[in-house]
């Protein structure tokens, strides 16, 4: 009898999930595990299922002697050291196309949120000044900029709800896309996009171009009215200069679903601030679209491991 191949999945995913990968895997689940205690179950895995949120580092590759592919359930994989993956010939998948819908609308939300003032809003009614007065008003939605700074799947599905909101959207990528006419959104340089924008929304993958972006001169650029927000990655964005910029004044607020560091340690000024909105990372954390977005991970695996062509790959 031949042996079966080896999947560790090392983070929880829907048990329709695990039963589909058994049919033609031995599945170790290390999801309650800590990294620390993956050793002996990678030993023998020629795939690993993961998630964005664990370090899928040269320590936690070298475990893995016989791996062959990691099939990512984010579409971000920065958490993944690319270079031993190169090295070692190992194949990548991610799971674009899975959760579009989920992660626009969450950054929608926040971008309501911003824009609205309802993080100071809810504060408000919660400490009790609600009884002597008004909250001072926020800005509509409506005849407002929206600049969303990357514009794949996701920041079309984002550029859509608020173009049914009535928000005018620009938005920045390298290079600009042919498609204006049906996106409806307007190219725009990253300055000009900062300097128009009454929302500027973070939604670009967290690569070495992008890391920090978002820094005091970005904000600098931007209006005193204007807020932001990151549904991309926490590092985007320079956690120190985005402080600054709401101490001073130079922008009105933020929401933002990731952060940097990442969780936020308890006490970060940044919960502190009633014009700060966060969020847990949940762009895409729902019952639906998470178990979409194993399943693909899993359907990857099991196509590697019949030698079919791969869903959703990632040239390395
Ligand atoms: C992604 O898919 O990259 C989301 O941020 C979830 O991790």
């Amino acid at each position: 009898m031949t042996e079966r191949p080896r999947v560790a999945v090392t983070t929880t995913v829907a048990p329709v999930v695990l039963e589909r990968l058994r049919e033609h895997a031995d599945v170790v689940d290390l999801a309650e595990l800590p990294r620390e205690a993956w050793g002996g179950a990678l030993a023998g895995a020629v795939a690993m299922l993961c998630s964005s949120n664990v370090p899928i580092d040269g320590e936690v590759l070298g475990l893995a002697p016989h791996l062959r592919i990691v099939a990512m359930q984010s579409v971000g994989y920065d958490n993944v050291d690319l270079g031993v993956l190169r090295a070692r010939g190992i194949v990548l998948t991610n799971s674009r196309g899975s959760l579009v819908d989920a992660v626009a609308d969450l950054t929608f939300a926040l971008v309501v949120l911003a824009v609205r003032r309802l993080a100071f809003a809810m504060d408000w009614a919660r400490s009790g000044r609600w009884m002597e007065g008004d909250a001072p008003f926020a800005h509509d939605l409506a005849g407002a900029t929206l600049g969303l700074v990357g514009f794949g799947a996701i920041g079309r599905a984002v550029a859509r709800r608020a173009q049914v909101a009535g928000m005018n959207v620009v938005y920045h990528t390298r290079t600009p896309r042919d498609d204006d006419d049906a996106s409806g959104g307007n190219h725009r340089g990253f300055d000009a996009l900062l300097a128009e924008s009454d929302c500027v929304v973070a939604l670009v993958p967290l690569t070495p171009r992008t890391r920090g972006m978002f820094d005091d001169a970005a904000f600098a650029r931007m209006k005193p009215t204007a807020t932001f927000v990151n549904a991309a990655r926490g590092a985007v964005c320079d956690t120190g200069a985005l402080l600054r910029a709401l101490e001073q004044g130079t922008i009105a607020g933020a929401a933002l679903d990731v952060t940097d560091p990442e969780p936020l340690p308890p006490g970060h000024p940044l919960y502190a601030r009633t014009d700060v909105a966060i969020t847990p990372h949940v762009g895409s954390a729902t019952v639906e679209t998470r178990t979409r977005m194993a399943m693909l991970a899993a359907q990857n695996i099991i196509a590697f491991l019949r030698d079919e062509p791969l869903l959703t790959p990632i040239v390395l």
